[in-house]
């Protein structure tokens, strides 16, 4: 098994090939490649779409308006970004105006993706969007259909949401609207957490 440093070099050494990566057209229109915020040894990790223009500028995912509301949902359940989770993206260059990553763009970018999460090895893997559902469960249900399940893959207790660009659109909150479905999921999502977690902790 890989030790804590093993693991952060090998993360690292990753980002360094990602920035140089051309295996897809999206390379063109990169300020910066984005590939990850957050701890690698976390046991949440979240994975979203792609970079949109402030992450290519600055080279961190998530991190204008919809990654704001993202931190703010994580703390509302009591996580801190950067300490309890590591956050990602399914293309880790930015499309063209923010539209969708075609099939072809994710199929060349997922290995990244895949050697992350094997990296991670977290316990709960949150699927924002239905990018990420594709990219990564390759389950062509619509994310309304999808959400706020717990899917077991390869031993990952992986859920999908809303991804928080949907919520900003969607001002309401309530009953049985996106953003309060949302706040369902990320409720359940830390029980989950602390179900799972106090099962793995030996001292407990
Ligand atoms: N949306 C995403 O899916 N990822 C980001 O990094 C930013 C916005």
């Amino acid at each position: 098994m890989a030790t804590e440093s093993n693991r952060e070099d090998y993360l690292t050494h990753l980002a360094q090939i990602c920035s140089n990566c051309t295996r897809c057209e999206l390379h063109r229109g990169r300020t910066r490649s984005v590939f990850s915020d957050g701890n690698p040894h976390a046991r949440l990790m979240i994975v979203g779409e792609g970079p949109g223009q402030n992450e290519d500028e600055i080279g961190v995912p998530f991190v204008g308006k919809a990654g704001q509301l993202l931190t703010r949902m994580l703390n509302a359940v009591g996580f801190d970004r950067q300490q309890d989770t590591y956050i990602a993206n399914v293309v880790k260059c930015r499309p063209p105006g923010n539209r969708t990553p075609t099939q072809a763009e994710m199929a060349a970018c997922f290995p990244y993706l895949k050697r992350q999460i094997q990296a991670v090895q977290p316990l709960i893997l949150v699927l924002t969007g239905a990018t990420a559902v594709k990219g990564v469960l390759a389950d062509p249900r619509p994310i309304s259909r999808i959400r706020g399940e717990w899917i077991l893959r390869q031993n990952i207790w992986c859920m999908a949401t809303f991804h928080p660009s949907y919520l900003l659109r969607n001002e309401s909150k309530e009953k049985g609207s996106p953003k309060w479905l949302a706040w369902q999921d990320f409720k359940e999502i830390r029980r989950k957490y602390e179900e799972l977690t106090h099962l793995s902790s030996p001292t407990q």
